[in-house]
Parts: structure tokens; sequence; C-alpha cells
């Protein structure tokens, strides 16, 4: 899985892959792809740091990345007890009511009430670069909007390419403006944040919108097939964000979690507000259905939302909260069926990518597509112009 793109990059496979967890981002990269560590998790610089020691030594010399959440526009002066207080009391009843409901423990003395989603901050994701720009990272990805032109060019200065994510040909365009390396074009399959317009037609039209700058494909990747149809609507590599939360070396809160991923369909998912407050696919939980609820206050917009419910996480994390316990995941999911080691799933995509490349050999005679039909033969044109085999063989060989 060779493109333009993984050669610049000294990778072997064009597979870039998201994780909140080292371990398996640095398999990931050991694993031929380039793995890229999410930061919003990290409140202390000092964790951020420590993990990235850990990447140094476990990723044998491969280049991986790190993914900051960087809002565009900044808020002057606005600190966490500001955003804080201007959360309705009636949303902390709500959450406080939702907890009770499903008899969901309060935290006990002294324990953190951890998982605060605080890396969108501008102060925290600029805290995290001074961390990652003491380490050789080898491209700096922004999921909120492009990133400042400070922050690209230092990252420039740094030897390290920049990518940023687009729901939409407008916000990649923009992404272009700003200077970015490489657009992800993140459809709506996307776990996590994700605007309305599906993979299969978000692909091409982003790498339209920014040509000659690479495009990743993401969101619904989790095959070797899949794979290979997104390198044939233009994409130089793929993006892929769920399918490491069953791995081995994923470290989900809880095994019940990792049940709850395995026995989901694709169609357990939900695109709602409620981890946020911006719309981001998730499970779709007892504790989704209550935001999406009509009859409730409904979610703040962002950030007063992630601020509001990051205690109530940890709780239902801790107690195992099933009916309430969730993720975000896209709707992958449904073929993520058993736990396996990153290795695994990539020699699997792989092995898959190869079967697609085969399939369309079969369809596409060698000499480039230029075999005409008898009359009376079955078949339809269009299958006769996807002739992704017309592009350099080198360039699609595993
Ligand atoms: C658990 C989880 C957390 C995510 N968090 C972030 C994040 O912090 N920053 C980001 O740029 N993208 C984030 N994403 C989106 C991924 O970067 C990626 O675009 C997406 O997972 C691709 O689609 P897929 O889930 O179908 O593979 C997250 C995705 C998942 C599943």
């Amino acid at each position: 899985m060779r493109t333009e793109l993984s050669s610049r990059m000294g990778i072997e496979h064009a597979l870039f892959g998201f994780t909140p967890f080292p371990a398996v981002a640095a398999a990931i990269s050991r694993a031929g792809g380039f793995g890229v560590l999410g930061a919003v998790r990290y409140r202390a610089p000092g964790d951020l740091a420590r993990d990235l020691d850990w990447m140094e030594e476990h990723t044998d010399g491969r280049p991986y990345g790190l993914d900051v959440v960087m809002p565009a526009r900044r808020a002057e002066g606005v600190t966490e007890a500001d955003v804080e207080a201007m959360i309705p009391p009636g949303h902390r009843r709500f959450v406080q009511e939702t907890l009770a409901r499903y008899g969901v423990p309060a935290l006990a003395e002294g324990d953190p009430s951890g998982w605060r989603i605080t890396g969108w901050m501008e102060e925290v994701a600029r805290t995290q670069l001074d961390v990652a720009f003491d380490y050789p990272v080898k491209l700096l990805a922004n999921a909120l909007g492009p990133p400042p032109a400070d922050v690209v060019d230092r990252a420039h200065r740094h030897g390290a390419l920049v990518a940023a994510l687009a729901g939409s040909a407008r916000h990649a365009a923009r992404h272009a403006d700003a200077g970015v390396d490489i657009v992800v074009a993140q459809g709506y399959e996307a776990g996590g944040h994700t605007g309305e317009i599906a993979t299969m037609v978000l692909t091409p039209e982003v790498v339209r919108a920014v040509d000659p700058l690479p495009v990743l494909a993401a969101g619904g990747i989790g095959s070797g097939e899949q794979i290979a149809a997104g390198l044939a609507l233009g994409a130089q590599g793929v993006w892929l964000g769920s399918l490491w939360l069953t791995t081995e070396e994923a470290a989900l809160p809880s095994r019940a979690l990792t049940a709850k991923l395995l026995a989901a369909g694709s169609g357990d998912t939900v695109r709602s507000r409620a981890l946020t407050g911006k719309p981001a696919r998730q499970l779709r939980t007892a504790w989704t259905d209550a935001w999406d609820d009509p009859a409730g206050p409904g979610p703040l917009p962002m950030p007063l939302q992630g601020l509001l419910v990051a205690e109530a996480l940890t709780r239902i994390q801790k107690y195992e909260a099933l009916p309430l316990l969730g993720t975000p995941v896209g709707q992958i999911v449904g073929a993520m069926d058993s736990v396996r080691s990153v290795q695994a799933v990539v020699d699997d995509l792989t092995r898959g990518f190869e079967r697609a490349v085969e399939r369309l050999r079969a369809v596409v005679p060698p000499s480039g597509g230029t075999s005409r039909r008898q009359p009376g033969e079955g078949g339809h044109d269009a299958t006769h112009r996807a002739a992704p085999c017309d592009a350099p063989q080198e360039d699609t060989t595993p």
C-alpha cells in the first residue's frame, strides 16, 4: 500500500492510525503504518512527555505523529472557571438525575474526577505543542479547523508536516489556504466529531478542492478492500480511528466497554452532541438517548457540554454503568468482532488490499482497460470506465 505520500513519510503502508493510546500508536508505526497519538485527553504536560518518552523507546525509530485539538479562533483570556460558571444549574440537575436513575454511585472522596476533555482549550493545546516539539514528531494533526499560522510555521521549522481534518470540501480549501500539507477527508461514518457527508462522496470532493495536496480518506474504513476504495477515490492514504479500539494494545477503561464494542452492529452508533456539544459519532447508549430526548434540556454548546459531563463520564466508566457506558466510535464498529494485536490488524488490512487489487485486475485487463465488449455481452460501461488499474501499479501494490 505504497503511494507518493507514504514514500515521502518513510513508511511502508499508506496507513495512518489515530489513537488516544501510546501503545497502539507505537504498534501502528512498528507495523509499517504511521501512528498518530491523540493529545486531547492529556492535561498535565508531564503526562504527555512521559508517554512521548515511551513512544520514543517503542517505535524502533519509525516515524509517528501527534494530534491536537486547537481552535482556529482564540477565546482571549477565557479560563476553565469562566466556562464552568456559564453552565445553567438545570443542566447540572439533569446530569445528577440521569445518573441517579441508573444508580451510578458518587466518586469516593479524593477520587480524581478525571476525564475532562480540556485539550480543546487553546492554552492547553499550546502547552501540549511545547512538549511535542521536544520530540521528533513527524506529523502534527489538528482536529478543529485549520491550525493557527504560527503553529503551522513552527511545525514546519521542526521538520513536521501538518495535517487537518475536514468534513467538507469548503473546510478542506480553508485548510489548504492555511498552509497545511495533508488534508484528512473525514466522512459522516467516522467515530468522533463528524460532518454530514459520507466518505464515498467527500473524498473525491476534497481531492479536487485541494489538488495537488495529498488527501487521506477517513471514516468507515476497516478492511483492505475499503482502503483500496479510498485510494481509488484519489486519496494518497487512509486514516483510521475506530478499528484500533478493540486491539490488544488499546487501554480502554473497562472490559465491559470492549464487550459492548464487539457486540455492536454498524447501526448501533449515533451522531450526538451529548459528549462535547458538537456532533460526534459514538455508541448509542441510554446517556446519548437522554441528551437527545426532546423532553430533556438538550446538550450545551462546546465547550460547556464537555465540562458539564466530565465527572459523570468518569463515574459511568468507574462503576461500569452498562446502559450509559459508551465511547466515540464509527459505523465500522459492526466489523470489529474480535480482539487482535495491531500487527494482526495491519496484516489483515494488507491482505484485504491485495484481494481488492486482484479483483480489480480481473475486471480490467492489464493492457489498460481497452477491452471492447462484443454486442450481447453483459456488464455495464461504468465497470470498464472505473479503471483504477490504469494507475501506475507501483502506487497501489502492497
Ligand atoms: C475514540 C475516538 C476518539 C477520537 N478523538 C479524536 C481526536 O481527539 N482528534 C481527532 O483529530 N480525531 C479524533 N477522532 C477521529 C479520528 O481521528 C478519525 O478521523 C476517525 O476515527 C476515522 O473514522 P473511523 O472511526 O471510521 O476510522 C476520534 C475517533 C475515535 C474513534
